[in-house]
């Protein structure tokens, strides 16, 4: 019988990690009667043994909130961890997932749920093939998950860049000024095309479709010579020109994956205001994106996900993740969701329906 549960938030933090923590916490009491250990940090607090044990009380009052009342790390992976520097400087890892586990079986936990992005759920395939029973949340405001119709963080990512994309509207407007806006998203265009209808942007830009300069300068030209001076245009982090690459602001040595993207917000702009001779400003929303209080949709579906994380928890099949199939939360396992990466399909139904309404994508041009 599994009556003591360990839960942690892997990787970058994403709006509605407390309301998956607040679901597993009530529900374990309400329904199941059991125990919940957080570990603080991410794996860092499973490493280190550093927790705090959750229940009705220290959980309550924390769904409208952002962030993560366990705190959450991009680093600190317990099978590549930093163990302190060489001579030279340089870092030396080790593999300390053994300790995690001692640190589970002396706390009496029979089950693990590790609330994370594919990184985060790496590792909890990782710490299953040393037996144990783990269960898996996806997380990421990046939608790039595959086995789930939808990750957690999405939708309040959307409606926060939306929000940028009405404000721009207006002073693009005035200014008669074309105004880029760049957003997150990692290797996938999931939240630019969805936040780029959402906020009637002129142009998406997305690494699945790469796109040509001057294509877009035809567009954003066309719209002047039909009266309409200004443009909005929605690029993701990692879009890329035709024969061009990622534009990548950082390199974080120690994370799951390493490489950051940035800056190709200012790259489009500087080169569109050169072929259409209009103003241009960019705007990198960043982190903006991830911080801040969830929308009703995430609050939903976190709760929901967390009800289901404990139980699986307690009944099985582990070595599974939660998941939104259509309307349902199912278990799938967690090796399908992490296979690859799940992309946006340039001939798929959205981005039709994107062109049909005018959008470009700066592949193609309809005169
Ligand atoms: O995966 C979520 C995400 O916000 C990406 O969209 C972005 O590229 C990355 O994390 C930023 O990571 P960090 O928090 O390390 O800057």
């Amino acid at each position: 019988m599994v009556n003591r549960v360990g839960v942690l938030t892997g990787g970058g933090d994403a709006p509605g990690l407390n309301g998956v923590i607040r679901g597993v916490a009530k529900a374990a009491e309400n329904i199941y009667h059991a125990q919940v250990f957080g570990f603080m940090d991410g794996f860092h607090g499973l490493v280190e043994n550093k927790y705090t044990v959750l229940d009705q009380v220290n959980t309550s009052g924390i769904l409208h909130r952002g962030g993560t009342i366990l705190g959450a790390s991009n680093r600190d992976n317990p099978f590549r961890y930093p163990m302190g520097k060489d001579e030279e400087g340089n870092i030396i890892w080790g593999d300390v997932s053994d300790q995690a586990v001692t640190n589970l079986t002396r706390l009496g936990i029979q089950a693990l749920i590790i609330i994370g992005g594919d990184g985060s759920l790496h590792m909890a395939k990782q710490f299953s093939e040393k037996g144990v029973k783990v269960v898996g949340v996806p997380k990421t405001i990046d939608n790039d998950l595959d086995a789930t119709d939808q990750t957690f963080g999405f939708d309040t990512a959307i409606n926060t860049v939306m929000d940028a994309l009405d404000r721009l509207h207006t002073t693009a407007e005035a200014h008669h000024r074309i105004m880029v806006v760049e957003v997150m998203g990692r290797y996938a265009g999931w939240i630019a095309l969805h936040s780029g209808i959402a906020g009637g942007a002129d142009v998406i830009l997305l690494p699945e479709i790469p796109y040509d300069v001057d294509i877009v300068a035809k567009k954003i030209k066309q719209r002047s010579a039909a009266g309409k001076g200004f443009s909005l245009v929605c690029v993701a982090e990692g879009a890329t020109e035709k024969e061009g690459e990622m534009v990548v602001s950082s390199v974080v040595a120690d994370s799951f994956d390493p490489i950051r993207l940035g800056g190709i917000g200012q790259v489009v702009a500087n080169k569109l205001a050169q072929a259409t001779g209009l103003e241009s400003r960019a705007t990198i929303l960043g982190h903006l994106q991830r911080g801040g209080s969830p929308t009703a949709m995430d609050r939903i579906l976190t709760t929901r996900l967390g009800v289901k994380a404990m139980e699986l928890a307690v009944n099985g099949p582990y070595d599974h993740m939660v998941s939104l199939q259509g309307t349902e939360i199912v278990a799938v396992p967690i090796e399908a969701a992490i296979g690859s990466l799940k992309n946006v399909k340039s001939d798929s139904e959205i981005v039709k329906a994107a062109k049909a309404v005018g959008i470009s994508f700066g592949d193609t041009f309809d005169d």
